[in-house]
């Protein structure tokens, strides 16, 4: 581990009495409790840096520019109650969906990140119809550019249940020194080369990865830094969690209520009936089925053809850590990170979690459409 260790969190209390003298800071970091044995996301950020020879070191800033935008957002929602930033902002975004204050705010915060940052040459928000291309010189020498969802779960904003932030990062297609362009943004998931979420619940984390497996970091708020506390993340086989939205099991496909109808039932060398959990929150919902095992699933329904999910800021992104954690994600029968998409704000079907899970409610998919097919 790097510098683990920095004066500044020897807390007077905590210093040795009159034991013998210590020879270096790490030495007293070891015999301290853990919570001294700090890698906060910046130094852990900077020494992965090493894992890619040619890395110019952008990516590295830009996660670390995440990682502040992420802070002040933090704040924000940690304040919400208080100032005048709670409810609907009374304006809809292109997609037809009331924008909270907050959604807004978070959106500016990243934006201005990005945009101060340099690192990107352009960007896509769920909260922006279009994508936004930076013309100032230094952000069109830029190689990356990032889609992201600035607050996901909204509608559980003025209630205080967890909420989140999904961003994606690939490497531009278009020239270097020149506008973003729509095909750096339509790019499919396969070529992420970083993704991660950040989880405003009851700590605030961020959890990312570069391909290179999954780590997550708790907002240790009294130094305000994100520090590891989940090494190397990796979802169980199996879980015992189902995550969907039981109001829509009969609006959607049925092999997805047969799948529920499994979960449901009594068998004692499977662990069922296993648990329903449903809190509204993708990124939520999400990481406890990461850390638990679990399945999260959002269909297309009649009510919404598409299903409900965007692709290119929510899907793909989460499948990325999922799949770094030995998990899946799906459409129901392939991969979304295969989808080669046609439009920025798309929706997909969505499949998600522990890879047991997920063999299983997609076996149910092709056991009724093959049935279907047959009686035709
Ligand atoms: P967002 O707040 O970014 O628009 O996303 C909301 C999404 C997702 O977070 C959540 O899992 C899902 O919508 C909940 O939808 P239902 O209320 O239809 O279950
Ligand atoms: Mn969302
Ligand atoms: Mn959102």
């Amino acid at each position: 581990m790097a510098s683990s260790c920095s004066p500044m969190l020897l807390l007077p209390q905590e210093k040795p009495a009159d034991g013998p003298i210590l020879d270096d800071l790490s030495d007293l970091c070891t015999k301290l409790s853990p919570m001294y044995d700090l890698t906060t996301l910046d130094e852990f950020i900077f020494d992965r840096q090493a894992d890619f020879p040619f890395a110019s070191g952008d990516l590295s800033r830009l996660l670390t520019d995440i990682g502040i935008a992420s802070k002040i957002v933090n704040q924000k929602v940690q304040r919400a109650g208080l100032g005048d930033i709670l409810g609907a902002q009374g304006v809809t975004n292109i997609q037809g969906e009331e924008q909270q204050k907050l959604d807004l705010v978070a959106d500016q915060v990243f934006m201005s990140s990005f945009r101060n940052g340099g690192m990107v040459c352009g960007l896509a928000s769920e909260e922006q119809d279009d994508f936004v291309a930076f013309d100032n010189e230094r952000s069109m020498n830029g190689k990356y550019i990032v889609l992201y969802d600035p607050l996901d779960g909204s509608s559980n904003i003025d209630v205080n249940v967890s909420i989140g932030t999904i961003f994606s990062i690939y490497r531009r297609v278009s020239p270097v020194g020149g506008p973003a362009t729509m095909e750096d943004f339509l790019q499919p998931g396969n070529k992420q080369v970083a993704a991660g979420y950040v989880l405003y619940g009851s700590s605030t984390m961020l959890v990312y990865t570069t391909g290179r497996g999954v780590n997550g970091f708790t907002l240790e708020q009294s130094i305000g830094e994100f520090c590891l506390s989940h090494r190397d993340l990796k979802t169980p086989n199996a879980g015992r969690l189902y995550s969907i939205n039981e109001g829509n099991l009969k609006i959607c496909h049925p092999g997805i209520g047969m799948y529920a109808d499994w979960c449901r039932e009594t068998d004692k060398s499977t662990g069922r009936p296993y648990s329903g959990r449903y809190i509204g929150s993708l990124v939520a919902d999400f990481h406890r089925n990461l850390i638990k095992g679990g399945i999260y699933i959002y269909p297309d329904t009649t009510a919404a053809p598409e299903g409900k999910l965007r692709l290119l800021y929510e899907c793909n992104p989460l499948a990325f850590v999922i799949e770094q954690a030995g998990g899946r994600a799906s459409n129901g029968y392939t991969n979304v990170m295969d989808i080669i998409p046609s439009q920025l704000h798309q929706r997909v079907s969505y499949f998600v979690g522990s890879p047991g899970m997920m063999d299983r409610a997609e076996a149910y998919l092709k056991e009724v459409d093959e049935k279907s097919v047959s009686e035709n």
